[in-house]
């Protein structure tokens, strides 16, 4: 156990680190500094921060004057982060009720967490509840399928060789294509100057096999969908082909990602 987290779900963060980190997760980063304006010295909340990764960067932009915290509700999240980086703030909790005062915060950030949040117009004045007046809000929401083949490529296969319930799992993190509606989330919440941006950053994972099995064996049992080790081959063997134009010299999966990066600001 560490900081409450069970062993296999500290195995889950763990994994979650080593794979999706460098593969999908941290090329994205310096977008939502820049975003967010983040600097020297300021204190910085990243909701929904997993295991880490853009606290870290963060961290590395305020110094050791600032203050950063990250904030997921998942232990094993939690406990790989501070297990990595026990240097920053690591805090249990759910953005829909942040544990922090009114106007803690220079700024908020969060990447790829909001498909995800239960209350999304909750999570949006939590994160306008925190931030000082005049802090800056950056938020990293995938873009559609459309622009992102290969998961559609992968959703493909599920829907095909599972159900349209296992690939409608894999479709949640696109489920805010539409920017336009996420941006008005922040409006409704009493931010201003709410816009975004859409970016195109390169996703590169091992092999397309252990991008699509960890996929099979850690997100879609989330769901209460459990496959079979027969199964299991049986979408490999496919999503091989679907996926082989995306197979680089060496064997890795090199594919476009793209995601759109919301910006907006607390009234000063
Ligand atoms: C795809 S991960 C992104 C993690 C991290 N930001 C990164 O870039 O690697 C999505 C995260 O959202 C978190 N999450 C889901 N629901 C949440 C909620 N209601 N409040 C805060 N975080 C949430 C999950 O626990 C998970 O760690």
């Amino acid at each position: 156990m560490s900081k409450g987290a069970t062993k296999e779900e500290l195995e889950a963060g763990r994994g979650y680190e080593a794979l999706f980190v460098p593969a999908l997760f941290a090329p994205w980063t310096h977008h939502l500094i820049r975003g967010a304006r983040a600097a020297e010295g300021q204190s910085v909340l990243d909701v929904a921060c997993g295991s880490g990764v853009l606290a870290r960067d963060v961290r590395s932009r305020t110094g050791p004057a600032g203050r950063v915290v990250g904030l997921d509700p998942a232990p094993g999240m939690i406990a790989a982060a501070s297990e990595i980086e026990p240097g920053i703030e690591w805090v249990s909790g759910a953005v829909e009720d942040l544990p922090f005062e009114d106007g803690t915060f220079d700024c908020v950030v969060s990447q790829f967490g909001m498909m995800f949040f239960q209350d999304k117009a909750k999570a949006a004045s939590e994160m306008r509840r925190v931030i000082k007046p005049g802090g800056h809000l950056a938020v990293a929401v995938w873009n559609s399928l459309d622009s992102n083949p290969a998961y559609n490529d992968i959703i493909a296969v599920l829907d095909e060789r599972v159900s349209t319930e296992a690939g409608d799992a894999l479709r949640l993190p696109y489920s805010l294509g539409d920017a336009d509606a996420a941006v008005s989330v922040f409006e409704g919440a009493g931010f201003e100057a709410a816009a975004f941006e859409t970016r195109t950053e390169q996703a590169r994972f091992p092999t397309s096999r252990t991008m699509v099995e960890a996929e099979l064996r850690g997100w879609l049992p989330l769901f209460g969908i459990t496959l079979s080790e027969e199964k299991i081959a049986e979408v490999l063997v496919q999503s091989d082909s679907r996926l082989a134009a995306y197979a680089s010299g060496n064997g890795e999966a090199v594919f476009p990602t793209s995601a759109h990066i919301i910006t907006a600001k607390a009234p000063a």
